[in-house]
């Protein structure tokens, strides 16, 4: 017993049934790749120590796992001879701590940190090792969990290995296991793979810690917390999970969803108290929205923050590095990039705006695009407090509009222009009175 805790995190295996280049673990489930999840999960519980098992034939979860825990926590294992063989391979990793190790799987991304705390809270209680079960709807090819009549966890039973009396039990193996570190590396040196897989079960240190007298326990889940993803499917149900998750925890916030289920979220998309969001609008990756703001019909924004009493959309692009300052507005069918609009100013149709800096209450007319790239680099635009830029102008960074300055409309504006003056940069207009009539007559006559 004790504060201490580490992870195990198994990730060995390719996922075949995936059938993509990418492996298994790196595939996303709301923006973020299942490891990552997990990762996210260990730091969440305060883990002193984590410990990933890869294997050799996906170097890109070697690469992954080291970036984000150092080589030191990452161990590979070749050959994978089962759960409890790869297990065994965070030994050294573990060394010298002292505490409760958790062993979960790289593809159960969906597992909840109120869930983990039960599960070490079983530990705390007496038992020797804890188990997370759930009942599913099929049980299936699930490892089932044999408990006797004072709710004692007896074995795991691999489907493959159970007679049909054990076949029969609904109570399921998720994968997740805790347990004291010391004991974990004593059980697994007993684990033997006399079955029908011929491999290393993780599974069986139950049995072999019963038979030295020990309690085993099992708490429940839901199905959904703790859906193992082996298929596209099963991502896509992960993913649906995750984002009813995350949709339901926006409005219990107080955000206004207007149709949650056309709403979709990212595992880091922060949306304040009061927010309105209507249909069909996708956060990205590193989006924040602060209180008062409404994001409207079908807009789709990623690496932005949205201040208060903002309007974006309909129908606009917000990309990252964009920040949009208290009562600004961005109107329909503008992009903008990489960009500061701040406070009331407005870009209201139809433009492009990237490397920018529009001023406080400017006014962006229809159509202003910021011309900031020249095939190979990217160039600023600044656009001071209050200047007016007339619809259709185009602004060829690197360029400065004064504050208070106007820019007639349909302008190719290359140069500064000071504050408080006009730029028009376009044909002069003429008139050739009677013109047109005079033509149609000498069409009209020939
Ligand atoms: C495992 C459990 C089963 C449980 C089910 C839940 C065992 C023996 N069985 O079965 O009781 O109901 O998960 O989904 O533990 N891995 C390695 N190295 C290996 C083998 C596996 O790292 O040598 C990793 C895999 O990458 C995967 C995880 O361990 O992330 C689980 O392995 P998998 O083969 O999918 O186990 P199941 O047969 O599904
Ligand atoms: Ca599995």
């Amino acid at each position: 017993m004790s504060n201490h805790r580490a992870v195990i995190i198994l990730a060995a295996g390719h996922g075949s049934r995936m059938k993509s280049k990418l492996p298994k673990v790196l595939h996303e489930v709301g923006g973020r790749s299942m490891f990552d999840w997990l990762v996210a999960l260990a730091r969440d519980i305060g883990a002193q120590r984590i410990a990933a098992i890869v294997g050799t034939q996906t170097p890109m979860v070697k690469s992954r796992a080291v970036d984000l825990l150092g080589g030191g926590g990452v161990a590979v294992q070749e050959p994978q001879l089962g759960t409890g063989h790869a297990t065994g391979f965070a030994k050294d990793i573990m060394d010298g701590f002292d505490g409760d190790v958790l062993v979960v799987f790289a593809d159960s991304p969906l597992i909840t940190k109120e869930t983990i705390e039960q599960v070490f809270a079983v530990l705390q209680d007496g038992a020797a090792v804890a188990v997370v079960g759930f009942e599913p709807d099929e049980p299936g090819a699930y490892g089932r969990l044999v408990e006797d009549e004072h709710g004692n966890l007896q074995r795991i039973v691999e489907a493959k290995d159970a007679s049909d009396a054990e076949l029969a039990i609904r109570l399921c193996n998720s994968g997740v296991v805790a347990v004291n570190s010391r004991l974990l590396f004593s059980l697994l040196a007993e684990v033997k793979n006399d079955n029908a897989n011929g491999e290393y079960y993780l599974t069986d240190i139950i049995a072999i810690a019963r038979n030295r007298g020990l309690t085993a326990k099992a708490i429940r889940a839901t199905p959904e917390e703790v859906l193992g993803v082996n298929s596209r499917v099963e991502l896509a149900k992960a993913e649906q999970v995750f984002q009813s998750r995350s949709r339901e925890q926006a409005l219990e916030n107080g955000v206004c969803l207007l149709a949650p289920d056309s709403v979709h979220f990212t595992f880091d998309t922060v949306l304040d108290a009061d927010v309105v969001v209507e249909p069909n609008v996708v956060f990205g990756p590193g989006v924040i929205v602060k209180s008062g703001a409404i994001i409207r019909a079908f807009s789709h924004l990623e690496g932005a923050r949205i201040d208060e009493d903002v309007v974006i959309g309909p129908y606009a692009r917000i990309r990252p590095g964009t920040r949009v300052k208290g009562g600004a507005k961005v109107g329909n069918f503008v992009e903008i990039k990489k960009s500061t609009i701040r406070e009331g100013a407005k870009v209201s149709h139809l433009s492009y705006i990237g490397d920018a800096d529009v001023g406080a209450n400017a006014n962006i007319g229809a159509g202003t695009i910021t011309c900031n790239y020249d095939g190979f680099d990217k160039y600023n635009t600044q656009i001071g407090d209050g200047a007016f830029i007339g619809s259709n102008s185009s602004l060829v960074a690197p360029v400065k509009i004064g504050d208070g300055a106007f820019v007639g409309s349909g302008s190719v504006i290359t140069k500064d222009v000071s504050a408080d003056g006009l730029a028009v940069a376009r044909g002069r207009q003429k008139e050739l009175t009677n013109w047109a009539n005079e033509f149609r007559n000498k069409k009209g006559n020939s």
